[in-house]
């Protein structure tokens, strides 16, 4: 008995220390975990969203919880802060996020901590100049985009489900966005930011335990990058893609009838009752 007393009070004097910093770390873990940090910094400039830094300051606490619950419903409702930050942030739609009351406490509660602490000015300065990139980036960024390059840990590739338009070779899928001028409108950080922690649900879900590399991030940042540099691809060239599409596929239906035809009359030929009519023949 007195061994288990002593075990417990053990395990409270071990667990008091914890749940002191309970809050700040569940806060940044939610941060992390529902992928904020995928499109936001607190203090470091902003990413593909606002940098947070103070916005609990900034705005009311009421709308914050709103607005991180359901973006779309504040804007489709026409809340004028939220249309103007949707529109100013090039009419990239936040996704909503299913969480507790206490989770967006702690959420909240961690940006104000980290908002309150100071940055290194000189880290943010050199992190947001740009990149330089060679043509070996581009050209390895152009495979693993198209797939001709596995990805390292078989993430699949970004042309089933993206396509570019500026790159007329290119036909890619139609369930997410053209990528054309993607580079142009999320910058260089934004797009490094996104691929290493993808944060629209259907692209989350396709890189989840299949994480880019970081000389992948770098490669196709380079391929995103210049595409966006490239004029829009001539109309023509999907058109004759289509009819070549076309062509390919009557062929294709074609030979699959010859062949189908050939085992059939093969068949035929040799069928059952063949044998036995010509066994007829011979007995007669
Ligand atoms: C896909 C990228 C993306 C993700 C993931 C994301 N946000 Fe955002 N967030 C944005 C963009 C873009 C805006 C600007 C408004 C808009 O475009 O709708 C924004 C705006 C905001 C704002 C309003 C800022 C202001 O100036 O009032 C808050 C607060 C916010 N996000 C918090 C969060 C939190 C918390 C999470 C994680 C639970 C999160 N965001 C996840 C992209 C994102
Ligand atoms: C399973 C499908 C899927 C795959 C694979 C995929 N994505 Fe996405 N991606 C999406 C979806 C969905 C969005 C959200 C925007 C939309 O609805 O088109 C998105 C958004 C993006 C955006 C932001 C676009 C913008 O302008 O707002 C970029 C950049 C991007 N993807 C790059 C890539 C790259 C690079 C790859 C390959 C490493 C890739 N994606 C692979 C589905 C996918």
């Amino acid at each position: 008995m007195k061994i288990i007393i002593l075990k417990i009070s053990v395990l409270i004097l071990i667990c008091l220390p914890i749940s002191d910093g309970l809050t700040q770390t569940s806060g940044k873990q939610v941060f992390r975990n529902k992928g904020c940090a995928g499109c936001h910094t607190i203090n470091e400039g902003k990413l593909i969203g606002p940098d947070l830094a103070n916005i609990t300051e900034k705005r009311n606490r009421k709308w914050l919880i709103n607005f991180i619950r359901s973006p779309k419903k504040m804007i489709d409702n026409g809340d004028t802060l939220a249309v103007r930050l949707y529109n100013k942030y090039n009419k990239v739609m936040m996704p909503a996020n299913d969480m507790t009351d206490e989770e967006i406490k702690n959420l909240l509660d961690f940006i104000a901590q980290k908002s309150s602490e100071k940055t290194n000015q000189q880290n943010t300065k050199q992190k947001s100049t740009a990149t330089a990139y060679n043509a070996n980036n581009f050209s390895t960024g152009k495979q693993l985009f198209t797939g001709e390059l596995l990805f390292m840990n078989y993430g699949p590739s970004c042309i089933s489900c993206h396509d570019i338009k500026n790159m007329s070779s290119l036909h890619g899928g139609m369930l997410a966005k053209d990528l054309s001028t993607t580079y142009k409108r999320l910058g260089d950080r934004g797009i490094r930011a996104l691929l290493k922690n993808p944060a629209f649900p259907v692209m989350k879900e396709a890189y989840r335990n299949k994480p880019l590399t970081k000389a992948e991030i770098h490669n196709l940042t380079a391929f995103l990058k210049k595409a966006a540099q490239k004029k829009p691809g001539k109309q023509t060239a999907g058109v004759k893609f289509e009819s070549q599409f076309i062509i390919v596929g009557l062929l294709g239906a074609g030979i699959f009838i010859l062949v189908i035809s050939l085992i059939w009359l093969r068949r035929k030929k040799h069928s059952v009752n063949d044998e036995i009519y010509e066994r007829q023949l011979r007995t007669e």
